[in-house]
């Protein structure tokens, strides 16, 4: 049965951990619901790990929106949340409302995602007033990480943790139903988690949030480059994935590829009958 935002909320109730992954096509949505996630994200880390894109500002409501469609498709468990992509709603904030209707209507998501950035809490206010449930992200906000001084650890210092206790109450009392931590020690995410009584998930967050959550490539052995301290890798699928093209393009090369048991066959008696209708292939015998 499909979760719902209620069944999100109350596992923190019961504490329960809530478990989530990123997925951004249809048969690995298909792959991660039928395992039993709870959340899948169509996270705006598509720009990296799917389309070769340097920076998540790359990708817009049209890329987020097309691969939310195949992700909703294929899904019949977990609670879909579609990423806000930053021209979506951080570049024009009075556009967000009608680029996560799209994101709802049009891509099937359940809910949408918004980064922490001056505006953010009259956006979620605007977008949770038309029904639409919002998670929220604090800590390292990838599509602002500029004016954060890079990809870095948040809330080291008490300044910093500080900020980042008030934006996880004043996203919650804007009223996100679940919120993402990203990149914060451990004990700062404690403090959060046991503030809000809303479900925290983490990334690179530590053990006491309310749930987890990664990018699917990541866990897979698919994604290149640099790999975050907090990212586990489950799985060498791209070392699976190269043999098993390197296998085939040599059964090709040699020959052993197609064989009997992968082509189709004709009669004999019907293949005698279209050889003797061509003059130059007739049988002699
Ligand atoms: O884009 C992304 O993958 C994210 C994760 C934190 C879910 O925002």
């Amino acid at each position: 049965m499909k979760l719902t935002i209620k069944d999100i909320r109350s596992k923190k109730n019961n504490k329960e951990k809530s478990t989530c992954l990123t997925a951004y096509d249809y048969p690995f949505a298909y792959l991660v619901d039928q395992s039993g996630i709870d959340i899948i994200i169509v996270g705006d880390s598509l720009a990296n790990v799917v389309l070769g894109l340097e920076s998540t500002k790359d990708v817009g409501i049209q890329e987020i929106l097309y691969h939310t469609k195949a992700v909703s498709r294929a899904v019949t468990h977990a609670l879909v949340i579609a990423d806000m992509p930053f021209s979506a709603y951080q570049i024009e904030p009075d556009k967000a409302l009608g680029n996560a209707k799209r994101l709802v209507e049009e891509g099937g998501c359940d809910a949408v995602k918004v980064e922490w950035f001056t505006q953010c809490l009259t956006v979620i206010k605007e977008i949770v007033n038309a029904g639409i449930p919002v998670m929220g992200h604090i800590g390292l906000t990838p599509q602002t990480a500029d004016k954060l001084g890079g990809f870095k650890v948040q809330g080291k210092d008490a300044e910093r943790a500080t900020e980042l206790l008030q934006q996880a109450k004043e996203s919650e009392d804007a009223g996100c139903f679940s919120i993402v931590l990203e990149c914060v020690p451990d004990k700062i995410a404690s403090l959060i988690t046991n503030k809000l009584s809303i479900p925290t998930i983490g990334i690179g967050a530590g053990p006491y949030c309310d749930g987890q959550v990664l990018v699917l490539h990541d866990i897979l052995g698919l994604s290149k480059g640099f790999k975050p301290k907090f990212v586990m890798q489950y799985a060498d699928v791209a070392a699976q994935v190269r043999e098993a093209i390197i296998r085939y393009k040599n059964e090709v090369l040699s020959g052993s590829f197609p064989d009997k048991a992968h082509s189709f066959s004709i009669s004999q008696e019907e293949f005698s009958k279209l050889k003797n209708s061509i003059p130059d292939e007739k049988e002699t015998h």
